[in-house]
């Protein structure tokens, strides 16, 4: 498939990991932030909800998930018949990891009536607790589809909280949490590659800290910024492709810059924050890719009644996506 996109030192593990992938009847799905060679062996790169519509139709026996940990549970959560192997158990996530199940039936005790929704950047557990998950993609479309009487727990990620409820106009009781990542992107950094780039558009991931302060002083005019789009990252891939824009300012983890240049070679796109990086994203590389396909390790399975009770609220996410 795409080998021919890899370095002459990378081809032969390439070919390898094509064997193997065949071999196995497996699938190998990547998150838009992983490294580039891993990229482009994937047959599929995507952002959390693709990753997890894409798991839950492919026709292979075993998925490859070049991610973090919850990605991959969600997809054995989606597909329990599927072998689902993380390539990396390092591979985990600092937003994921602020909340857990007991955190969260103590905040659902002080809050009864409240509709859960959690941010796909959840453990299993977590989301075995939640009404609703949703993704950085359709966190506005979940949020909406509640009635509006209903309390709603939002969690954990306070910045797309606070963004979704300057979108819904709904007050919800939102979670502290943040990813270490995204809210290092503040303000002051975005302001000076800005005052740089005047003629760039500027793309924004809503889990960016400074996402709410963007809108706000958009939403007032009186804040000279470029034209500004809030996306995922699929979200924001796809703009890149559509726009007439030539050049781009991304505020989100580099690791996507790659698919943006591939993809669009006329078109000049530049990090916010060059040190934007998940460690945990990038803990998985080529050799361990092959490592997994060679000895199928490591295997992620959600235990039977949690994955039951996790699979409702995906679900949801999924109808809704
Ligand atoms: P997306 O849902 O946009 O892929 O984001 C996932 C993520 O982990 C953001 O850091
Ligand atoms: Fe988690 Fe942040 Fe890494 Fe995304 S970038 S996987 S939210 S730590």
């Amino acid at each position: 498939m795409q080998a021919s996109l890899q370095s002459d030192a990378n081809k032969g593990l390439v070919a390898e990991i094509l064997r193997l992938k065949s071999e196995r009847n497996a699938v190998i799905l990547a998150h838009n932030y992983q490294v580039p060679e891993v990229q482009d062996i994937a047959d599929l790169v995507g952002d959390s909800l693709g990753l997890s519509q894409a798991a839950a139709r492919t026709p292979a026996d075993v998925i490859v998930f070049c991610g973090v940990h919850f990605m991959a549970e969600t997809a054995s959560i989606i597909s329990p018949q599927k072998t689902v192997l993380l390539p990396d158990l390092g591979a985990g996530c600092s937003l994921a990891a602020t909340i857990d199940a007991d955190k969260l039936r103590a905040w659902k005790k002080e809050h009864p009536k409240a509709v859960v929704v959690s941010y796909v950047n959840t453990t299993a557990e977590v989301k075995a607790e939640s009404d609703y998950a949703c993704t950085s993609g359709n966190a506005v479309k979940v949020v909406s589809s509640i009635p509006r009487d209903r309390e709603i727990l939002f969690l954990p990620d306070m910045f797309l909280g606070a963004y979704v409820m300057e979108k819904t106009g709904r007050k919800m009781e939102v979670w502290p949490g943040e990813c270490h990542v995204h809210a290092g992107i503040t303000p002051d950094v975005i302001n000076r590659k800005l005052a740089e780039n005047r003629d760039a558009e500027f793309l924004v991931h809503p889990e960016c800290g400074c996402v709410t302060q963007f809108l706000y002083f958009s939403e007032k005019g009186d804040f000279d910024l470029p034209l500004t789009q809030v996306y995922s990252t699929e979200g924001m891939v796809r703009h890149a492709r559509q726009s007439q824009a030539d050049k781009f300012l991304v505020a989100t983890e580099t690791g996507i810059l790659h698919r943006m240049r591939k993809e669009n070679p006329g078109k000049t796109f530049l990090p916010v924050k060059e040190d934007a990086v998940c460690q945990y994203m990038k803990t998985i590389t080529l050799e361990k890719v092959y490592r997994s396909l060679r000895d199928m390790v490591y295997e992620v399975r959600v235990p039977g009644p949690i994955a039951d009770k996790a699979r409702l609220s995906i679900e949801r996410m999924l109808e809704l996506a």
